[in-house]
């Protein structure tokens, strides 16, 4: 038995040198090709590559899209983006076809959460704390996607942020360092696979590097401040794990990042990203932020924006010309030598060699494929699944969820309950028109529907409100749907006031008092704040938007055919003012709670209207013995293990949650960090006990420094099913 052992062992070691010999022997031929072709291009046709022209429409200020077929034959752009379609982009690589070294363009587009197929938001997603179903959502969107013409999106954007007037939180996964990393480590797999040169994969983008969820106020494009410690404990995580998940490209942030742009920032650029993580992929800017350094005063004019952005590592110039007008002369004067474009041509080069664009430039542009598989069935199968999933059950007295299915009348009232656009949200790609609204899912149902718009989305005055309340009172049950319209959340978005508008509350107040049962659907692009509703609605369900299979996911978690699971990935607040709101707090020198000197407020509370973690299930699962062992495992230096029962009616899914607290650090550390958190799925009355492990992941932070360092010392475990219901175990290292 032994000899076989090491037979068997022996041969799993000289496949792995072969299969290492290959990927080697791959890489030599690859940087042969590409030496010889950068061997034969000229300054210009160098600095073509770093140019990225629009298509179609704008996703940014200031572009007139101009037919670019000229200059993508004469080699002078090597990327596009915002165009899509099998035939299109055909005819736009025809071009690149012709140019005299015949280096096929790169197409990128905001695939953001689904492609025609769409997919729950980001935030909704994430949602989910089910890291396989976002992996299989970002898998969908590059099947999608790839099918017609694209080789790359601008996806996952990992920017972690604690304040929800900031529009774009509906693009990323939340408040949580530790979480988002897991996320956006599962996006880029799911985008990426295993083979960028097979033809249902794209290049994930990491944006927006770095620390854009943190503008000031809340306001987009607004300046970002923090110390170094803070970046690296609470957003630079998503950045790394993402880097380390083997994500293909960056995008540079609008912001400014410790006094410079950071399009033009070297620390975050060529020192962090490039040099001490290893990242060797490229960095393309957001759209225009090369020229905007003129804006943020960064740069005198264009030619300087040109210099600090290929200085500073920033390798692709979205949109604005400041390379193509000015990086020739740069180099051509001396002031910058070429070897920097180098370094920047031969990232992009090999990008495009790894997917397999130089062997074959008409690989994703296969009209046929693109028929068979947009908006095919199983994606939008996919996209049930997830969305689902992404559902978060908030409230539910008196057990009206799940709806019996003796309920065959349903009041429904809400104009978002029958709008397709509104459940893509923002940065969607849906087909809007192929999108099943709550309405259209209820008619399938079967059931007799008795609508009103019961609030006007413009006015958010109540209409017609003898007609709503007949309506409720016919009905077996009132679900009403309200929450945000698409435009509301997203890019430049930012929003002084996230209150749910008084009316659409008001209206709610008024047909509680009808005693019918009624059930909240809050449908938005983020934490909203809607206290009227949270007193008064006996049940209330976040659906965010959903996309393609809003209406069915939801009916489905209605009537119980899934048993919601999703915990919020987000604090919501109570109040405006007290965001940034977060659970990872420090406890400051007057930690909240004590006597009148406590960091707090005197005119409204600081605890959320739901905290980071919180969701309901239709069941109910007890948490019990709460214990640590210690582990001789080499790197774990214990496991905490929880026993948990479905104590409830029906089967059903849990996101058990694991806490850390240092009780006692070199620099200031917060009340709790999530360091662990497993889904599981219990039947009724099924027991299970979950464990996680202890290590210097769960341990460890960064120091002022920015060095991870792990402190012997005493230790809190807290294990709950939200980032507030938890139980303590202490523990020292
Ligand atoms: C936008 C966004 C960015 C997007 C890019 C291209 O301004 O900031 O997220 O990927 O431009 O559309």
């Amino acid at each position: 038995m032994k000899n076989l052992t090491l037979f068997l062992l022996s041969v799993c070691f000289l496949m792995a040198c072969t299969n290492t010999e290959k990927q080697t022997e791959k890489q030599k031929e690859m940087n042969r090709f590409i030496d010889s072709l950068m061997g034969q291009m000229t300054l210009e046709e160098k600095i073509g590559q770093l140019s990225q022209c629009s298509g179609e429409f704008a996703t940014g200020p200031d572009n007139n899209p101009i037919s670019r077929t000229e200059d993508i034959s004469k080699g002078l752009i090597g990327s596009m983006l915002n165009v899509s379609g099998a035939e299109k982009t055909r005819r736009m690589q025809e071009a690149a076809m012709q140019s005299r070294l015949r280096i096929p363009l790169i197409f990128g587009l905001d695939v953001i959460h689904g492609f025609r197929t769409g997919f729950p938001i980001p935030l909704a997603e994430a949602a989910s704390f089910d890291l396989d179903a976002i992996e299989r959502s970002a898998r969908c969107s590059a099947i999608e996607a790839s099918a017609s013409g694209l080789h790359w999106t601008f996806a996952p954007m990992v920017d972690i942020s604690w304040d929800a007037r900031w529009g774009r939180v509906m693009e990323g996964a939340g408040e949580d360092p530790y979480y988002g990393s897991l996320v956006a480590q599962a996006r880029v797999r799911g985008l990426q696979g295993d083979d960028l040169s097979a033809d249902n994969t794209i290049l994930a983008c990491v944006k927006h590097y770095a620390a854009y969820g943190a503008p000031m106020a809340g306001k987009d494009y607004n300046s970002v401040d923090m110390s170094m410690g803070h970046f690296a404990n609470f957003y630079m995580p998503p950045y790394k794990a993402a880097m380390e998940a083997g994500a293909a490209t960056f995008m540079s942030s609008f912001n400014d990042f410790n006094n410079q742009p950071a399009t033009g920032n070297s620390f975050l650029l060529r020192h962090l990203l490039k040099k001490e993580w290893g990242f060797d992929g490229f960095v393309v800017s957001d759209w225009g932020s090369v020229q905007e350094m003129v804006a943020h005063r960064y740069a005198r004019d264009e030619r300087e924006a040109a210099l600090k952005g290929i200085t500073a590592g920033l390798d692709m110039e979205m949109v604005s010309e400041c390379y193509r007008n000015n990086l020739a002369e740069l180099v051509k004067e001396g002031t910058i030598d070429e070897s920097l474009i180098d370094d920047a041509v031969r990232r992009i080069l090999i990008k495009k060699y790894e997917l397999g664009l130089f062997e074959d430039p008409f690989r994703y542009c296969d009209v046929e494929r693109e028929k068979e598989i947009v908006n095919s069935q199983p994606l939008r199968d996919e996209a049930r699944y997830v969305a689902e999933r992404s559902i978060v059950l908030l409230k539910n007295e008196q057990n009206i969820l799940p709806l019996s299915p003796s309920v065959k009348s349903v009041a429904l009232i809400g104009p978002l309950a029958k709008s397709q656009k509104d459940m893509c949200g923002s940065w969607s790609c849906a087909d809007q028109n192929k999108v099943i609204t709550l309405f259209e899912a209820m008619q399938q149902r079967g059931l007799t529907i008795n609508y009103s718009d019961g609030y006007d989305l413009k006015t958010d005055e109540i209409t017609n409100l003898q007609h709503t309340l007949a309506q409720v009172r016919k009905s077996d049950v009132t679900i009403i749907a309200m929450g945000e319209e698409a435009w509301e959340s997203g890019e430049m978005r930012s929003k002084a006031d996230i209150n749910i508008p008084a009316g659409q509350q008001k209206l709610v107040e008024e047909i509680v008092k009808t005693g019918k049962p009624v059930v909240v659907l809050m449908m938005c692009g983020r934490p909203v704040i809607f206290n009227t509703v949270r007193e008064k609605a006996p049940a209330i369900l976040c659906t965010w938007w959903l996309s393609s299979e809003a209406g069915p996911a939801i009916c489905n978690v209605l009537w119980g055919d899934y048993n919601p699971s999703g915990k919020l990935p987000m604090t919501f607040p109570q109040h405006i003012g007290q965001i940034p709101l977060y659970y990872q707090y420090k406890s400051t020198g007057r930690p909240a709670g004590q006597d009148v000197w406590c960091t707090k407020y005197i005119d409204i509370t600081d605890q959320p209207a739901y905290p980071f973690g919180y969701g309901l299930s239709y069941t109910r699962f007890d948490y019990d013995n709460v214990r640590v062992e210690k582990s001789d495992e080499k790197g774990v230096y214990a496991y905490v293990l929880v026993d948990i029962t479905n104590s409830g009616n029906y089967d059903g899914e849990e996101v058990v949650q694991f806490y850390v607290r240092d009780e006692y650090a070199s620099i200031t550390r917060p009340v709790k960090e999530l360091r662990g958190f497993e889904k599981i799925a219990l039947k009724k009355g099924e027991s299970r006990t979950v464990k996680f492990p202890v290590t210097d992941k769960q341990l460890g932070f960064y120091n002022n420094d920015m060095e991870y360092i792990v402190e012997p010392g005493e230790f809190t475990f807290m294990v709950g099913r939200n980032s507030q219901d938890v139980e303590s175990v202490s523990f020292t290292l």
